[in-house]
């Protein structure tokens, strides 16, 4: 496998991380998932400034240009003749002595990329799934794509402990996001998400499908949601780089709908479908 270190691409056994790196001891730094279609890079351009934007909120300075960034992306997709999955990008704030103030300026972060199998989750994206509640413990800057990523971590794994698919994230009795997806509702026709807040990661697949909605006329609506409104969601369904949109069928063991994927739910699936190669 080919990975990219800073501007290089070397083969993987070339690369070693230092014990002393920053996002190995503090989780001290920023990442972005892409999907690869057909060989391409999918919405590089929003990645790359959702990534530049994560790094100025943690104020590190990214140690490549975005457009010599990118250059660099396409040729590891293309060395690694990826034809459909992802990309995986990372940058710590660099190697240092352990201590929990910022290195200063002489150090460099540390920025690498490798690729990822990112297989479509071919039948929950048919037949949906099932999620489970987790108290939102996160920090209260869910915007950043922050490597800190251990109650996330954990939620997940209580979701899949107890059989199901995602763990629904709830703060204050309202929910904000899942796991590593963001949540969506159906009511009456409209769709309903979180407002791009701190306490969400808004999500490129989100403003995908906000924009798939404005597009096609259908009614879109950034607004709370209760998890014990819950029973009177007509349709739900979740959203990522690496899911697309999967359909949720049931929260706890409470059914949505018709406990099956939603007509307005299908309908963004066919429009997300249509956007990628
Ligand atoms: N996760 N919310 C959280 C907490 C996430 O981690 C993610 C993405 C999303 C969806 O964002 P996007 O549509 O840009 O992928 C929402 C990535 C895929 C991950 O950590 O693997």
């Amino acid at each position: 496998m080919r990975v990219l270190l800073q501007d290089q691409l070397l083969n993987r056994d070339e690369v070693a991380i230092d014990i002393e790196d920053r996002g190995y001891q503090f989780g001290d730094g920023v990442y972005e998932v892409m999907r690869v279609y057909e060989g391409q890079l999918f919405t590089i351009n929003e990645h790359l400034e959702r990534l530049a934007r994560s790094a100025d909120q943690i104020r590190m300075k990214l140690p490549l240009r975005l457009d010599v960034l990118k250059e660099r992306l396409i040729e590891l997709v293309s060395e690694n003749s990826v034809q459909n999955g992802a990309v995986y990008v990372q940058v710590s704030r660099g190697v240092s002595l352990r201590n929990h103030s910022f290195p200063g300026d002489k150090v460099t972060p540390v920025l690498i990329a490798y690729p990822l199998p990112g297989k479509k989750p071919a039948q929950e994206q048919q037949n949906g799934v099932q999620v489970n509640l987790v108290d939102d413990m996160r920090w209260l800057r869910c915007d950043i794509k922050s490597l800190n990523l251990l109650w996330n971590v954990m939620a997940k794994q209580e979701a899949l402990d107890k059989g199901t698919y995602e763990a629904l994230l709830h703060r204050d009795g309202t929910i904000t996001e899942g796991s590593s997806t963001n949540f969506y509702a159906v009511k009456d026709g409209t769709v309903y998400t979180h407002p791009a807040n701190n306490l969400i990661l808004n999500g490129i697949t989100r403003m995908k499908i906000i924009e798939l909605c404005s597009e096609n006329g259908i009614p879109f609506m950034e607004k709370e949601l209760y998890i014990n409104e819950r029973t009177s969601f007509d349709e739900a369904f979740i959203s990522s780089t690496t899911i697309e949109i999967v359909p949720v069928t049931k929260i706890e063991e409470d059914v949505i709908g018709e406990g099956k994927p939603g007509e307005v739910t299908k309908r963004l699936q066919e429009l997300f479908r249509k956007i990628t190669p």
